[in-house]
């Protein structure tokens, strides 16, 4: 009998399992790492702030800038698995991992084709799953001749590093055409392009989870209502005639098979009211869409990320409830986060809130999200926006 007394190997290895590294420590790498934790992993944040949502709960957390390779190596240098929670980190330096031996789900090819916004969406038509109508636009004068052409209300939007509509703006007058391009940066070489508006009836979403052999899961179809172009809430199913959902789930399972994904992906779509079903975008890696399926779904979809990206056998997508609506809280203002109406959210029946442990609040921050299940959307949706109505982030002073 011999103990173990390799400090190195404690330091970085607390269980017996894989060890996950996630880039990124906000909400989504947080609910990731609880669910590989739950698998017995170890899982290594790589993050700035040593204070981020994930980087609290890891087995371990380094503290590096992850735009840059040599935090990037460190943290392959320790785990088995590399994965992200966005898709801002440059493909070039995770194809740099991958030359180095290291294994990076979803991939830095997938990344490429992803994370140019308007590179995904030439992809996409490639493969035959249209968008709106879009064209690049490298100068004010080529933006111009794309309204001429499409008419306006159009949405002009920054090809990379753009969430929660921070890289989106709809111009809807000839007048806003240059505030527009300004807001956006395109006077100071931003890359734009710009996209025909789409008058959705509804706006749908699938997570889809591809494993390394290809095998897929796919969740329900749901319906997302955004506010100010930010997810407001999250109705699950989606209230659409069976077809509409059938064509829904094929078009996000063909969406992320053009991209060679492999891990959770959320693909977001536009549905007409000639039923038709436009892409809008995919995101490579779990989703605001697909919280519910945390309490809603057998195998959430941060479960499924995990054993997507560690080769095992994913889980069922199946919905344990008739319906599950999810609710984002968002902050209200820059200020200390300090939580009021706790008690009050959880003395509503059935209703989970989630927080993610963010220090400050700021307009529009996503610092929780509440679900609720039910018989039927309508229960669902008063459980969970009652109990998400009660809850604030700052103190008004
Ligand atoms: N072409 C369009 N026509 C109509 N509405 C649009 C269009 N593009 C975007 N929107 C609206 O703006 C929202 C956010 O747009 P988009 O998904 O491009 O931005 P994002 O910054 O990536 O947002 P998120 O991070 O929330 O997904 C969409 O969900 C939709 O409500
Ligand atoms: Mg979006």
């Amino acid at each position: 009998m011999h103990e173990i007394h390799d400090a190195e190997i404690l330091k970085h290895k607390a269980a017996a399992g894989p060890s996950l590294g996630i880039i990124g420590g906000g909400q989504l790498a947080r609910m990731t790492a609880m669910s590989a934790l739950q698998l017995g992993c170890n899982v290594v944040v790589l993050e700035s702030n040593p204070f981020s949502p994930a980087a609290t709960l890891a087995t371990h957390s380094l503290v590096g800038d992850w735009s840059t390779i040599d935090p990037l190596l460190d943290l392959a240098g320790q785990v088995d698995v590399i994965t992200l929670e966005n898709e801002f980190v440059d493909a070039g330096l995770l194809h740099s991992l991958e030359l180095a031996g290291h294994t990076v789900w979803p991939n830095s090819r997938t990344l490429a084709l992803i994370q140019d916004k308007f590179t995904q969406k030439q992809t996409l038509q490639a493969a035959g799953l249209p968008g709106p109508e879009m064209r690049a636009t490298d100068d004010l004068a080529e933006l111009s001749a794309a309204i001429a052409e499409f008419g306006l209300p159009v949405v002009l939007k920054a090809r990379r590093n753009a969430y929660d509509g921070k890289g989106n703006a709809t111009i809807r007058t000839e007048a806003e055409i240059e505030s527009a391009w300004r807001q956006l940066g395109g006077h100071a070489g931003n890359p734009l392009y710009v996209e025909q508006f789409c008058p959705f009836v509804t706006e749908l979403a699938v997570i889809v989870t591809r494993g390394r052999d290809g095998e897929t899961a796919i969740y329900p179809v749901v319906e997302t209502v955004q506010r100010n172009h930010i997810c407001h809430l999250v109705r699950a199913p989606a209230m659409v005639a069976s077809e509409i959902a059938g064509r829904a789930a094929e078009t996000a399972r063909r969406a992320i098979e053009a991209v060679g994904a492999v891990g959770s992906f959320g693909v977001e779509m536009f549905l007409t009211d000639s039923g038709e079903i436009l892409v809008n975008e995919l995101a490579p890696r779990v989703h605001n869409s697909g919280h519910y399926t945390i309490e809603a779904c057998v195998c959430s979809q941060f479960e499924n990320h995990v054993r997507a990206v560690l080769g095992l056998p994913l889980g069922s997508t199946r919905m344990i409830a008739p319906a599950a609506v999810m609710v984002n809280l968002l902050g209200a203002t820059h200020a200390p986060a300090e939580i009021t109406g706790l008690h009050e959210a959880l003395a509503v029946p059935g209703a989970h809130v989630h927080l993610y442990g963010k220090a400050m609040s700021g307009v529009g921050r996503k610092m929780g999200h509440v679900t609720a299940l039910g018989e039927s959307l309508t229960e669902a949706e008063i459980a969970a926006t009652t109990a998400a109505e009660t809850i604030t982030f700052a103190n008004i002073l």
